[in-house]
């Protein structure tokens, strides 16, 4: 493990250590993405002691770092070179029924190990120099890395209930680490999901949000489910969930239909926002569902409903209220789009319409429409996938044809207000959106000359002068 331990800070820390007789280990995740392979840019230290105090001997030794000390959780921390290096004293720590805010003790290594959340997280590299770079694992979490296991140290009944976060986190590494999860300890997430509800929701969306970035989300998400957290976190989601018939017609399972999107999405992007319009693109639909006789099963406006909805879920979830949620919403709003344009038979103005409504988000759309055909049906599937290709090519045509992406009508309120004389209101509006229209429509082109000559011929069939007069 010694050659391992590279950063500069690990010799520093050992040497101070020594020189002030105190025991010093690396713990924790630092740890565990060492053995992973993966680099973390986060060192968790633990002395045994003082954490703030070694923290400050460290600090000055690097010539007088600056260090944030919290006296409150006996915790300090620095930046070198790079990384962050947190402080603290060895400790046992008991938790009480009510809250996630411990009552601390002092400890040796192996009281401080096991309070840990997992097993794999709980390993630790001594870094004084008679035993450095020995890794000290009292609960086989070297082990548990190989088996992709995610378990907890202590019977984990109390491990989660001492900080119930660590429910969320079980799932999120499985997800992101692509581990599983020992069935004692998923039975045990099931057994105390309710204590969930002590927890931050910012906590919470925190670990949600890890998920959503893994390479399969779905993994993660289904874990929420299958343990019962989903439906007390997102409960809009497992809304989505099942299958009805009426006529010996079915439709399909949207919650399923969901995480295929939103796992083909992830395929493509690594935006956390793409994802989240991925999650979140049907999620009018148990609102909308009707079954119409001789039409089947309809969804009429569930784009709609979503749209609204992704606003009230965002708030509740504590997302931001930002241009972020507004890119969600647009993309839940437009996301029928494309697949309703490749029905039809493509036409110029149709994508001039959907490059103009969707702007700069174009591609995202598009990624996002070509996941959501997941019909059962590969003859329909084909089909739909090579009008994708025309919708694609035609969206190139356009674009380089008439820049409509990021469109402003050529002609503004002021000036339609100042050469007719006419007072701020409905009427000019009107007249604006006439020219946007046969822009868009193909009847004009995107210039302010032709759109000038345009707004007179229409004023003139509007009868504006008469009203002018009137006026
Ligand atoms: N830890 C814990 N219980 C928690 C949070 C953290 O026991 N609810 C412990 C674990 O030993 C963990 C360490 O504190 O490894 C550091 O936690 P944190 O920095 O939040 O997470 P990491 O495990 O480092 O993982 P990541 O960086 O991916 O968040």
């Amino acid at each position: 493990m010694k050659n391992r331990l590279e950063h500069p800070i690990f010799k520093i820390l050992s040497e101070t250590a020594d020189d002030n007789g105190m025991e010093i280990y690396v713990i924790g995740g630092y740890v565990r993405d060492l053995l992973l392979h993966r680099t973390s840019k986060d060192i968790d230290i633990v002395v045994k002691g003082s954490g703030i105090k070694m923290a400050e001997l460290t600090a000055k030794r690097l010539g007088g770092l600056n260090v944030n000390v919290f006296p409150k959780f006996g915790t300090a921390m620095l930046r070198y070179k790079g990384v962050e290096v947190e402080f603290v004293g060895a400790r046992k720590e008991s938790y009480r029924a009510d809250s996630r805010k411990p009552i601390v003790e002092e400890g040796s290594l192996e009281d401080d190990q096991k309070r840990r959340d997992f097993t794999i997280n709980a390993l630790a590299i001594s870094l004084n120099k008679a035993t450095y770079g020995k890794l000290i694992d009292p609960f086989n979490g070297e082990k548990h890395l190989e088996e992709r296991l995610i378990i907890t140290p202590l019977e984990p009944g109390i491990t989660f209930s001492d900080d119930p976060l660590r429910m969320m986190r079980a799932i999120r590494f499985a997800s992101q680490l692509n581990f599983h999860i020992d069935p004692l300890t998923f039975q045990a997430i099931a057994d105390n999901k309710e204590r969930i509800k002590i927890v931050s929701i910012e906590r919470i969306m925190d670990e949600f949000n890890k998920i959503m970035l893994s390479p399969e989300p779905s993994r993660g998400i289904s874990l929420m489910d299958d343990s019962g957290l989903l439906k007390i976190v997102f409960p809009e989601l497992t809304d989505l969930k099942g299958v009805e018939t009426v006529d010996k017609i079915r439709h399909k399972d949207n919650f399923l239909h969901t995480l295929t999107v939103l796992d083909t999405v992830a395929l493509y992007s690594g935006d956390l926002w793409l994802r989240w319009a991925a999650l979140l693109h049907d999620i009018g639909k148990p609102a909308t569902k009707r079954y119409i006789q001789g039409q089947g099963w309809t969804f009429y406006g569930h784009n709609h409903v979503g749209e609204r909805l992704t606003a009230k879920i965002f708030k509740r979830l504590k997302l931001p209220q930002n241009e972020k949620m507004r890119y969600v919403q647009k993309l839940v709003s437009l996301h029928m789009r494309p697949i309703v344009l490749s029905e039809e038979e493509v036409t110029d103005s149709a994508v001039r319409r959907l490059l103009f409504d969707a702007g700069d988000d174009i591609d995202d759309l598009m990624t996002l429409a070509e996941a959501d055909i997941t019909s059962k049906n590969e003859e329909k599937v084909r089909r739909f996938l090579k009008n994708f290709k025309i919708v694609r090519r035609k969206l190139k045509e356009v674009e380089e044809k008439d820049s409509v992406r990021n469109f402003q009508p050529p002609i503004r309120g002021e000036e339609i207000i100042s050469t007719f004389n006419l007072p701020p209101g409905p009427i000019v509006g009107e007249i604006k959106n006439a020219i946007k229209e046969a822009i868009l429509d193909g009847i004009i082109e995107n210039s302010y000359e032709t759109a000038r000559t345009y707004m007179f011929e229409i004023t003139k069939q509007m009868g504006i002068n008469r009203m002018d007069n009137n006026n």
